[in-house]
C-alpha cells in the first residue's frame, strides 16, 4: 500500500516540477486549422454551451480529468476541483479508487466530496487490471457509493503498468471484466486511457460490452511513460520507457476516427487539451465533451480561484474558437 501511495504522490509531483508532456513543443492540435468564419452571427462570448452527457445537463462542455496522489495531497487538490466544478456546473473525475477501497486512506474520496460538489456529475474511478484480480463487484459498487458517482471511469492504462516494476502485465480477460462490471452497475461505464489513446476498434469492442461513453485520453499531453520512466531505479524499465517514448494515437487522430465509426456514442477528448481553441478543435472534430489533468493540476494545488481562473481562460478561447469557425 505505501508503495501505492509513494507513487500516487510522485505523480503529481512529477507532473508539477517536470516537463512530462509528449508535445511540449509541438503538439498535435496545431496541425488542426479551423476555418475563419468572417460572420459568426452569435453573442461570443455569451452564447449557450449547456449540452447533456450521460444523462446530466453540464453548463459547460468540459470534465475535470481523473487524477490521484497521496491522501494528503490529493484531498486539498480535489476539494479545489470539486468546488470550481459545481461552480462551473461542469463534471469531474475523480482519481483511481483503488487505495480508498485497500484501505481507510482515501484521498478526500469519500461524501465530502458531494459537499462541495452537490450537483455535477461525479465520475468514480478503477483500473480495468484491478477488476479481475483485486475487486469484487460489490467494491466496485462501494467506489460508486463511496461519493455518490453518477457514472464509472474504468481505465485502461497498459503501458503504464508495463513501465512498472510492480505493475500489472497480464491483461487477459479483462474485456469480460468490463463486460461484467457494465451489466452489474446501474450507471453508465465510460472507458478511458491514461494518453496513449484508444483506437475505434478498440473502441467498438468496448461499447459492444456495455461502455456508453469514451474517453480517449490520447498522446500529447501527460506522457505516463515518461512519468514512470523518470521515477523508476530500474534501467531496463527506463530504457524501455525510451524505446516507447513516442507510442500512442494522437489526441486528435483518436477522436476523429473514433467518432467515425462510433457515430452516435459519446466521445470525450483529453490528452494534450493546452488551451480553448483546443477544446474548440476537439468539438469540431466530434467530441461532446473536453477534458484537462495535468494542466489544471498547478491551479488545483493552489485555489478553488485559481482553478476558476483556469476555466474561465478555456472557456473564452472555446467560445472564440467556436464561434468565428466554420462548422
Ligand atoms: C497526477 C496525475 C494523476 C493521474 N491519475 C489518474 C488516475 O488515477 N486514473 C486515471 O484514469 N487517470 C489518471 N491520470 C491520467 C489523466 O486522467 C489523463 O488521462 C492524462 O493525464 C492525459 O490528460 P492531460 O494531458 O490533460 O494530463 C492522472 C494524471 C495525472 C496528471
Amino acid at each position: 500500500m505505501t508503495e501505492i501511495l509513494q507513487r500516487k504522490a510522485d505523480h503529481i509531483d512529477l507532473v508539477l516540477k517536470q516537463r512530462v508532456e509528449t508535445a511540449a513543443q509541438a503538439s498535435p492540435w496545431d496541425k488542426i486549422q479551423l476555418t475563419h468564419n468572417a460572420l459568426p452571427e452569435k453573442d461570443v462570448l455569451n452564447f449557450d454551451l449547456t449540452s447533456e452527457f450521460l444523462g446530466k445537463q453540464l453548463r459547460r462542455p468540459f470534465l475535470i480529468s481523473s487524477m490521484t496522489g497521496g491522501p494528503l495531497k490529493a484531498e486539498k487538490i480535489n476539494a479545489h476541483l470539486a468546488e470550481a466544478a459545481q461552480d462551473l456546473g461542469i463534471a469531474m473525475g475523480v482519481g483511481s479508487q483503488r487505495v480508498a477501497l485497500l484501505s481507510a486512506g482515501n484521498g478526500g474520496l469519500t461524501g465530502h466530496l458531494r459537499r462541495w460538489a452537490p450537483d455535477i456529475p461525479l465520475y468514480a474511478n478503477l483500473g480495468a487490471a484491478q477488476l479481475r484480480n483485486d475487486f469484487s463487484l460489490s467494491d466496485v459498487q462501494r467506489a460508486i457509493d463511496m461519493i455518490e458517482a453518477d457514472a464509472l471511469i474504468i481505465h485502461l492504462n497498459c503501458l503504464q503498468e508495463l513501465m512498472q516494476e510492480d505493475g500489472d502485465t497480464d491483461w487477459r480477460g479483462l474485456l469480460n471484466a468490463i463486460e461484467t462490471v457494465a451489466r452489474f452497475l446501474d450507471v453508465p461505464v465510460v472507458a478511458k486511457e491514461v494518453g496513449m489513446g484508444i483506437s475505434s476498434s478498440t473502441a467498438i469492442r468496448l461499447v459492444d460490452a456495455g461502455v456508453q461513453a469514451i474517453d480517449v485520453a490520447g498522446k500529447g499531453g501527460t506522457n505516463f511513460i515518461q512519468v514512470e520512466a523518470s521515477r523508476t531505479a530500474n534501467r531496463r524499465l527506463s530504457a524501455l520507457g525510451e524505446v516507447f517514448r513516442d507510442w500512442g494515437i494522437s489526441t486528435p487522430d483518436a477522436v476523429q476516427s473514433v467518432r467515425a465509426s462510433l457515430p452516435h456514442i459519446p466521445i470525450i477528448a483529453s490528452g494534450g487539451i493546452r488551451h480553448g481553441l483546443d477544446a474548440a478543435k476537439a468539438i469540431k472534430l466530434g467530441a461532446n465533451v473536453v477534458a484537462q489533468a495535468g494542466p489544471v493540476l498547478q491551479a488545483a494545488t493552489e485555489s478553488t480561484q485559481a482553478v476558476l481562473d483556469h476555466f474561465e481562460f478555456i472557456e473564452s478561447a472555446l467560445r472564440i474558437g467556436l464561434a468565428c469557425s466554420d462548422d
